[in-house]
Formats: C-alpha cells, structure tokens, sequence
C-alpha cells in the first residue's frame, strides 16, 4: 500500500482541548494534497467546520457528521482519504468502534504527566481490542522544557506506540485557527517547520496503515 492508497484516519482523545481539531485539519491538509480528502467534522461544537467555513481555498473538502452521506463517505472511501474529527470523552466503547470504521486512530496528547496517565490507563483497551492506533505529541513546549522527552519516554516505558514527529506548541497555530488558515499559511517564521511536522505526521501514519494492510 503506497502513498496514494486511500486511507480512513480517526482522530479522537480522552481529554478535551488536546489538539484533536487542529491535527485533524491539518492531517487532511497534508493528505488533500496527495488525493481527494474529505474532513468529517463529528463534533456537536463544530470547530473544524468554524475554521474551514472562514475562508474557501483548502485542499480538502469538509462537512458535518449529517452531510456525511453513505455515498460521499463511500466515493472518498474508494477514491481518497477521510478524516473524522470527534468530541471529547469518548468512552473506550467509542474509541474502538472508531477503530473498527477507520484504518488508524490518531491520538493527539499534550505532554503533560496527568494526560499521559489518563491516556496510558484508557489505551490499553485499544491494544485488547487490536484497534490501530498512533499517538502524537502536540503542544510541546520549547527546550529547556524536557516535558516531550519525558513523555516520550513514560509511553515508550508503557509500550504505546507514539509517532517519532511532535508538534512544537505555537501560538501560529491559534492564529490559524483565528484567520482560517492552515499553519503553513499563517505569517510565522515558524510555519514552514510547524507544517512540515504535520507532514511527518501524516507520512508515518500513512505508513502504518500500508504496514498493517
Ligand atoms: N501545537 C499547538 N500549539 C499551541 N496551541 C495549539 C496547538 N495545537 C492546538 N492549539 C490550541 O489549543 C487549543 C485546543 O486545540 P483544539 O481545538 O485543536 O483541541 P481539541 O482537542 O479539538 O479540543 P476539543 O476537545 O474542545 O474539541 C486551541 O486554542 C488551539 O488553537
Ligand atoms: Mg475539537
């Protein structure tokens, strides 16, 4: 399964306000570039669909949950990639249903100790139910913090599988969220390297899901 290979990415997390919708967006930012890509906005505060109706220049096309009819999901389903962006506090029932419709689940996660425990105790139910999932260090704030380190390491030490790309923790990212914009058009001097960890992102969840097909 190359590059092109239709992909079905779920992004969801136990926690509220751990990057889901911004990784989401910017997941099928990177995608939308290699192949058709349809955003499904899940949540019933639909913020990615807020950011994407701001302006009309994307790569991807996004709708709500109700828009996503069987035979849109189906024609994206055969000719491109989904991402389904999801509320907060699913419980585990949900996060493998999600996996069970989906080809990957992504969990986006701050590096924080609390979000790390919370999150270590609640995957294990994903291992059991052999759910692919992926998780993805967002919001890590700058050296000489060592918090993305540490974190790194307590997943690695847990046996989580977490994705060698991180995302720095930048205030681009709000502006981008404020104007409509994906990061890498945003004018930060950082918003070249801000997007490029998105397309690490995508390229190493990509390869996971060829991996596993
Ligand atoms: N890498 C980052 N650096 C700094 N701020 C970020 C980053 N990623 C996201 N944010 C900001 O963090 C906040 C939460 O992000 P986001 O809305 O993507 O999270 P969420 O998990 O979708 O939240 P919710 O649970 O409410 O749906 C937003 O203000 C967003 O702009
Ligand atoms: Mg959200």
């Amino acid at each position: 399964m190359g590059y092109n290979s239709p992909v079905v990415i779920t992004v969801s997390a136990y926690k509220g306000g751990t990057g889901k919708t911004t990784t989401a967006l910017h997941v099928a930012g990177v995608l939308g570039q290699q192949a058709p890509t349809l955003l499904v906005d899940r949540d019933r505060v639909p913020s990615a669909l807020r950011w994407y109706r701001k302006r009309d220049e994307w790569p991807f096309r996004a709708v709500a949950s109700s828009d996503a009819t069987p035979e849109l999901l189906r024609e994206y389903r055969r000719t491109g990639h989904i991402v389904f962006d999801t509320p907060a506090g699913p419980d585990p029932e949900e996060i493998i249903a999600f996996g069970k419709h989906s080809d990957l689940v992504l969990i986006p996660t701050t590096p924080d100790a609390l979000a790390i425990e919370a999150l270590v105790d609640t995957v294990r139910d994903l291992r059991d139910e052999a759910v692919l999932f992926r998780v993805a260090l967002v919001m890590v704030p700058p050296f000489p913090s060592q918090q993305g380190r540490r974190a790194r390491a307590a997943f690695q030490k847990a046996r989580l599988p977490v994705l060698e790309a991180e995302v720095p923790r930048a205030a681009a990212f709000h502006h981008a969220a404020l104007q409509g914009r994906l990061v890498r058009d945003v004018r930060d001097r950082r918003a070249g390297a801000l997007w490029s960890a998105y397309q690490e992102i995508a390229n190493e969840i990509t390869a996971a899901v060829g991996e596993k097909a």
